[in-house]
């Protein structure tokens, strides 16, 4: 089966064309080795980041991401499919009346609409077997305009669509097992890649950390969540970026933190001050993170901004998140007897907290499966929204257009 994957919750705008076979249930609890089992390949793949547009507001501007999208989705698709070697030129003369209906479809995106017209009189439908696009969570604005692409292909192609939660897409890519493939990543990457299904087994517990989200979510089979802990204010992100904010370092702040807490411990730098662990023994598995920001505030406010200091202070803060991270998340595996653990979101990249959870998991009692996806992919990509989608795809749970809609809060259940 074929499946596009479109992303436009955030500030990337990407798509991915792959080529997956197998059953995703039937592979387990029995491992991947089965022939009949899940796999995939990348047939074509662009991504573009708005991040360097976005730094200059220290944040994401969802009207601005909301017009990047609308600009990219177009290149952005003739370069997956021309790259799967299945764009053909048109050769039917017709080809203009199927596109009358996208002129309403695409009244709200004017510049969507100028772009895709032309793409569609001049390229044939490609062979391709569902549209999966991000229903949500994320900025509604930016959401919409993926998901009205996304309804203009399907319109006019008659392919089905299928609506993906973008945080069952981080979790369904950390259980790919990609070793041994090359991931190129870089702007307009080329992800050439395949894979099949990690070895796992239920139930599996995700540390799901990006910009908007932290949360942890209990699994004990295929496509059935149950959120057990959440951020009661700022996701994890979210914190990074606003501490690099404070510490006038740029956006997103999450990498460039997370480098000068490295070098600071190289360099056996730390500072005289600690933060207090947010929620750390409150008995939920809720987090909080706004705290902090006022603790590091306190610090860069009170002393000379050096660049000594705005070591101490990243490896001070990466080290508290990770603290918090790794507790929660280890009683939980020991309270509900979890066998594989998943990291996924763009905090996930995180060298150091990886590391950490993966001592702390090898430590543990409970011997948990430790799942996290190549740190290129970590942060959004179409690939997780394409996998994510063939997994519906596959019980043929497709969506009628006019009941997919954009929901900024949806939630994994
Ligand atoms: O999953 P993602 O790409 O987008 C959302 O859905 O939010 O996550 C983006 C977030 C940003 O807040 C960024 O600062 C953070 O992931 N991030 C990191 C790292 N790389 C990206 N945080 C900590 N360490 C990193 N290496
Ligand atoms: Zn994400």
């Amino acid at each position: 089966m074929r499946i596009l994957g479109i992303e436009t919750s955030c500030d990337e705008t990407a798509v991915c064309l792959i080529e997956a076979d197998g059953a995703f249930e039937a592979d387990l609890p029995r491992r991947s080795e089965s022939k009949a089992g899940f796999r995939y390949k990348v047939l074509g793949n662009g991504l573009l980041s708005q991040a360097a547009l976005h730094a200059q507001y220290g944040g994401v501007f969802p009207n601005l991401a909301k017009r990047e999208h609308a600009k990219n989705l177009v290149p952005l698709l003739y370069k997956a499919l021309e790259e799967a070697g299945i764009l053909l030129p048109n050769t039917m003369p017709a080809a203009g009346a199927a596109l009358v209906p996208l002129k309403q479809m695409l009244e709200r995106e004017p510049e969507l609409f100028a772009l895709i017209v032309p793409f569609l009189l001049k390229f044939q439908k490609p062979d391709i077997d569902a549209i999966a696009v991000t229903a949500g969570p994320g900025l509604e604005p930016a959401l919409w305009v993926g998901i009205n692409f996304a309804k203009a292909l399907s319109a006019v192609w008659d392919i089905p669509l299928v609506a993906v939660n973008h945080m069952e897409g981080h979790i369904v890519l950390s259980l790919m097992d990609t070793r041994g493939t090359d991931i190129h990543s870089n702007i307009l990457q080329n992800i050439r890649m395949s894979g099949r299904l990690a070895k796992f087994e239920f139930p599996l517990l995700a540390l799901l950390i990006s910009g908007g989200h932290t949360e942890l979510v209990l699994s004990k089979q295929f496509g059935v969540y149950k959120l057990i802990g959440e951020t009661r204010d700022d996701a994890a992100g979210e914190a990074f970026d606003k501490v690099a904010r404070l510490m006038d370092l740029g956006y997103p702040g999450g990498p460039l933190i997370s480098a000068l807490a490295a070098e600071a411990r190289e360099e056996n730098i730390k500072g005289d001050f600690s933060f207090t662990r947010p929620m750390l023994h409150d008995g939920s598995f809720d987090f909080s993170f706004s705290g902090l920001k006022t603790a590091v505030r306190n610090v860069v406010t009170k002393r000379e901004m050096t660049g000594e200091l705005k070591k101490q202070v990243a490896r001070e803060f990466e080290e508290c998140i990770a603290d918090v991270l790794v507790a929660k998340t280890l009683r939980a595996v020991e309270e509900h007897d979890v066998r594989a653990v998943v990291m996924g979101g763009g905090v996930s990249a995180n060298t150091y907290i990886r590391e950490r959870l993966a001592e702390a998991l090898e430590k543990a009692d409970a011997s948990a499966e430790h799942l996290v996806p190549p740190p290129e992919l970590a942060t959004d990509n179409a690939l997780m929204i394409a996998l994510a989608g063939y997994f519906h795809a596959l019980k043929e749970d497709f969506v009628a257009a006019e009941n997919l809609n954009a929901r900024g809060n949806l939630k994994l259940s």
